[in-house]
């Protein structure tokens, strides 16, 4: 007998019903542990976190993830900058301090003085709480 007549004899012995059946019974396993592991996931961001997401991706990615300028000093990555407690720079890693840096501008990072808010500096900072998402 030849191999390719034992691999045939082999596959005719499955039966017609677990050949359908097994790879819609995987499929459907592997669709629920998809969709769990999306209802897992983080809280959806509030109005205030997604205002914040948008001044952040319009204002400070571009920098602090792309360094698209350049800088000799690479922007710090800020996606922990409230978990640890401190910055980058060493100062306390408070609402204050950050308001500050953002405002007055630090080393090569430009001043936001009169580019923001109060609601869209709170609404930054509330982002930035997030880790940024
Ligand atoms: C032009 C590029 C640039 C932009 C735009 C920019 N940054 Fe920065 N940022 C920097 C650089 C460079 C540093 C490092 C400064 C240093 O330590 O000398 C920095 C540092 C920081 C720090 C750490 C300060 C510390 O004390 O360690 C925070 C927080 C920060 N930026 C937040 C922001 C936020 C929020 C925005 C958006 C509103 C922003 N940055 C926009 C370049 C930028």
């Amino acid at each position: 007998m030849s191999a390719v007549n034992l691999r045939r004899k082999t596959k005719s012995r499955v039966p017609v019903h677990l050949r359908v059946g097994l790879p819609a019974l995987l499929g459907s396993i592997v669709g629920i542990m998809l969709i769990s592991t999306i209802g897992c996931g983080p809280d959806p961001l509030t109005g205030q976190q997604m205002q914040g997401l948008t001044l952040y991706q319009g204002r400070c990615a571009h920098c602090h993830e792309e360094n698209d300028l350049a800088l000799k000093k690479i922007p710090p990555d800020l996606h922990a900058v409230f978990k640890d407690s401190t910055l980058p720079s060493g100062a306390a890693a408070t609402d204050v301090e950050v308001r500050r840096v953002v405002l007055a501008g630090k080393g090569l990072m430009p001043a936001f003085n009169g580019r923001f808010t109060d609601e869209q500096m709170n609404a930054l900072l509330a982002y930035l709480h997030t880790g940024p998402r």
